[in-house]
């Protein structure tokens, strides 16, 4: 059984994978409207990663006797700049 301090650490990690796998997604399609067909599907993929990290530390919470909390996520600009704010983005 985890802790409640683990657990709430634990749910705001999922919380954070949630958010980059929006961003990464909101990324994705602006590069996919602009012909960036490269760019958008590495940030597709990207995006899918980071669900997947979400989804195992879900799982981990809820083996240990945890309860995960499917996080609100926060709404991505849907506008950048052009591909060098995107990536500026990404790095950070
Ligand atoms: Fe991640």
């Amino acid at each position: 059984m985890i802790g409640k301090e683990i657990e709430a650490a634990l749910n705001n990690q999922i919380s954070a994978e949630a958010n980059s796998s929006h961003l990464y997604l909101a990324m994705a399609s602006w590069a996919e409207t602009r012909g960036f067909e490269g760019v958008s599907n590495f940030f597709y993929s990207q995006s899918d990663e980071e669900r997947q990290h979400m989804l195992k530390l879900v799982r981990y919470v809820n083996e240990r006797g945890g309860h995960a909390k499917a996080p609100a996520v926060n709404e991505p600009s849907k506008m950048f700049d052009c591909l060098t704010h995107v990536f500026k983005i990404f790095g950070s």
